[in-house]
C-alpha cells in the first residue's frame, strides 16, 4: 500500500515537472537581456524584452531562434526550454564571431520592427532610448 501511494505521488511530480517544463510555458512575460558578464562592458542599460507579447502575435519560435546547418534553420522547438544556456544568442554570437552579440541584437530586433513599421504593421520599438530604459 506504502509503496503504491508513493508510486502514485512520483508519478504526479514526475507529470508536474514534464508540464511545467513544456517550452510553452517555460517563457518568461518580461525578460530582461543583460550580456554584461559576457560582453564585459555596459554601456546601455539593460533591455525588458516583452517575450510572451511576440508570441502573441503570431511569429514562430524559429523566427528568432536557430541552428544553422547548410544555411537551413534546423533548430529542434524542444531544446527551447529555460535555463539551456545553448540556446541563449551569446552561446554563438560571440566577440570572434562575423556577427557578434550586439549586432545579433541589434539586426534581429531592430531589422523586424523596422520591417513591420514599413509594412505598416504593429510593431515595436526602433530607438535606442526606447528599448535601453533609464530606470
Ligand atoms: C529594439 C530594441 C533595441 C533598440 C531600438 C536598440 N537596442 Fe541596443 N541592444 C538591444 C539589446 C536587446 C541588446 C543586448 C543587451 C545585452 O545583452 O545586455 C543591445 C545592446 C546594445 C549595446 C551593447 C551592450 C552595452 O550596453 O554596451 C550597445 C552599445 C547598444 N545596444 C546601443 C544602442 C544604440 C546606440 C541604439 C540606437 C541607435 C540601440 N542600442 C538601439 C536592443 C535595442
Ligand atoms: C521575437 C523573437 C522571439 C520569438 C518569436 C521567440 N523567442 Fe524565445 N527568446 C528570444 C530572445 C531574444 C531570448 C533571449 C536570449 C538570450 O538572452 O540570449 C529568448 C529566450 C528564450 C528562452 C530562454 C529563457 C531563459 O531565461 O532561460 C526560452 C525557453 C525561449 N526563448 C523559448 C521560446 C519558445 C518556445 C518560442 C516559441 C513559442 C520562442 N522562444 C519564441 C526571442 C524570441
Ligand atoms: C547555435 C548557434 C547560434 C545561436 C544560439 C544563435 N545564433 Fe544567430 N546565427 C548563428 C549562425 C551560424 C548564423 C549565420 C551566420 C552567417 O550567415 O554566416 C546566425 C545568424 C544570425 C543573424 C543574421 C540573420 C539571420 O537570421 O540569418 C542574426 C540577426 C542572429 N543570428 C541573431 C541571433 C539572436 C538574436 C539569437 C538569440 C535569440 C541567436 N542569433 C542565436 C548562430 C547562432
Ligand atoms: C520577427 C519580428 C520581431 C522581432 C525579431 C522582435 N520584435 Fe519586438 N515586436 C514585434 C511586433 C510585431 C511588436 C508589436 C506587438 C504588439 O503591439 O502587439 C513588437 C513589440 C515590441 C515591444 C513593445 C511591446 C509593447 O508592450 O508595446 C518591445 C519593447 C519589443 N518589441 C522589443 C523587442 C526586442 C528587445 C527584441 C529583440 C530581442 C524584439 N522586440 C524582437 C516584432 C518583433
Amino acid at each position: 500500500m506504502k509503496i503504491n501511494c508513493r508510486r502514485v505521488l512520483m508519478i504526479t511530480v514526475v507529470g508536474l515537472l514534464v508540464f511545467t517544463g513544456s517550452p510553452l510555458r517555460a517563457q518568461t512575460d518580461k525578460m530582461v537581456i543583460d550580456n554584461a558578464k559576457v560582453s564585459g562592458r555596459k554601456t546601455r542599460p539593460a533591455v525588458t524584452f516583452p517575450h510572451n507579447k511576440h508570441v502573441e502575435v503570431d511569429l514562430s519560435c524559429k523566427d528568432c531562434h536557430h541552428i544553422y546547418e547548410n544555411g537551413k534553420n534546423i533548430l529542434d522547438e524542444s531544446k527551447l526550454e529555460e535555463g539551456n544556456q545553448d540556446i541563449r544568442c551569446s552561446a554563438c554570437h560571440g566577440p570572434t564571431f562575423r556577427i557578434n552579440l550586439e549586432e545579433a541584437f541589434h539586426n534581429q530586433c531592430m531589422g523586424c520592427h523596422t520591417k513591420a513599421q514599413k509594412e505598416k504593421k504593429k510593431t515595436g520599438p526602433r530607438f535606442c532610448g526606447e528599448c535601453h530604459i533609464k530606470k
